[in-house]
């Protein structure tokens, strides 16, 4: 057999260059990683990294050409980033029966010859800071978690196109399954790693202007907004302007809305969304109920403290009567409220990090307290700022 048309199978690949004796510099021992579509030869100052032969449609490895095409773009794209690490494509040759890397011989596969690392982490991380350096743009590590995600999914794929294969063993099937699996659950870590869900929740009087403030911060931020007052509406099956009589109003009924906002809020955060709760959280106990919720989903937890002089809250309240809205409270509400009043002592968290109070003036012009919050929430949590809407 002409040597040019003999290939290698991989499994001779791996036998063959698990010897020290296939290098042409010193080696003591090799230690090899497999991927679904490569193998890596670790000799210690050098790593070798050869392609399978697979083909999973979106990306065909199937051919020697094809093969040393991806080896020189690989080469090429990461060159530009990490020249000092990504050195150049050699030819594995035949000698003596015996696939060696470089050599005289006709090339019978390739491989890309890398610096090695102590680790994958620091890999990424030079690759990180040589684009930083390269294209002074900070937003990579902004977006990697993002590519890490997608590539966690590809590889979930891939597991799941072996995992179908009926020639392959029942046994490797399920491990090909459970990998997957554990991908895909990889993948959805990365894809939360910058979007812990925040609960938001909004705290005062009737008239303090939270509902405003509450639709003017779902204008600015990617949160979801639940309104007690649309939920006691909507339980009662009637519209939102249509009055509620005083049964919809006693302690037991508040009770159920409360319970109901914390379901709704729940499956949002579960999610990974952010929720803005807009009701009065006058009483300490449904704060903690919400604050324990946020706390078991490691959300970070935010209080609205609406603060509004007491004339412009009475003004506000007897003009609200010629437009009604969602909200039924009056004049004769917002004085039971004054006397029950609970001060606002933010809920004890565990990390304390992640509760946080802030005093939000409400007679100024409502685009201006929104700025403030918004300005505050994005500085803190880091989330990327939506313009308004
Ligand atoms: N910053 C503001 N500037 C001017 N008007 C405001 C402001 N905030 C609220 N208002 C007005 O005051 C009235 C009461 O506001 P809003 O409905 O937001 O209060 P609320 O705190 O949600 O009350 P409730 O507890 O009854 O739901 C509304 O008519 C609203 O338009
Ligand atoms: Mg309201």
């Amino acid at each position: 057999m002409a040597p040019s048309t003999f290939h290698p199978d991989i499994k001779q690949i791996l036998e063959d260059l698990s010897d020290p004796a296939a290098y042409s510099h010193p080696v003591v021992s090799v230690r090899t990683i497999q991927t679904h579509v490569s193998c890596v030869f670790l000799t210690g100052d050098y790593a070798y990294k050869v392609k399978k032969p697979v083909d999973f449609g979106f990306l065909n490895y199937s051919t020697l050409e094809l093969r040393k095409h991806y080896c020189g773009q690989e080469l090429l794209l990461n060159r530009r980033l990490c020249p000092e690490i990504y050195l150049e494509i050699v030819p594995l040759t035949l000698r003596d029966g015996r696939v060696c890397v470089g050599g005289e011989g006709v090339p019978v596969e390739w491989a890309v010859r890398m610096r090695q690392l102590q680790d994958r982490a620091m890999l990424s991380a030079c690759l990180v800071d040589a684009y930083e350096r390269a294209t002074e743009d900070r937003s990579l590590r902004d977006v990697l978690p993002f590519y890490q995600a997608y590539r966690a999914c590809v590889r979930g794929n891939i597991a799941l196109l072996a995992a179908a294969e009926t020639e392959v063993p029942a046994s490797e099937r399920q491990r090909q399954r459970e990998i997957a699996e554990a991908a895909y659950d990889i993948a959805w870590c990365y894809s939360r790693r910058h979007q812990r869900p925040a609960l938001l929740i909004t705290v005062g009087f009737s008239g303090s202007g939270k509902s405003l403030l509450a639709r003017e911060l779902c204008r600015r931020l990617p949160a979801v907004l639940i309104s007690s007052d649309t939920v006691r509406k909507e339980l009662a099956g009637v519209a939102l302007t249509a009055r509620l009589k005083a049964e919809h109003y006693t302690v037991s009924q508040r009770g159920v809305v409360y319970e109901e906002i914390r379901r709704r809020a729940y499956r949002h955060l579960q999610r990974g969304e952010h929720v803005l709760l807009d009701a009065t959280f006058l009483s300490a106990r449904e704060r903690n109920a919400v604050s324990e919720l946020a706390q078991k989903y490691g959300a970070e937890f935010w209080l609205l403290e609406c603060r509004c002089p007491d004339p412009i809250i009475r003004q506000r309240l007897r003009s609200r009567s010629a437009h009604p809205g969602a909200s039924d409270a009056d004049l004769a509400v917002y004085e039971k409220q004054r006397l029950c009043q609970e001060p606002v002592v933010p809920p004890a968290f565990v990390d304390q990090e992640r509760s946080r109070h802030l005093i939000v003036h409400t007679d100024q012009p409502v685009g201006a307290a929104a700025h403030t919050v918004v300005t505050h929430f994005n500085a803190i949590t880091g989330f990327p700022a939506r313009a308004a809407l």
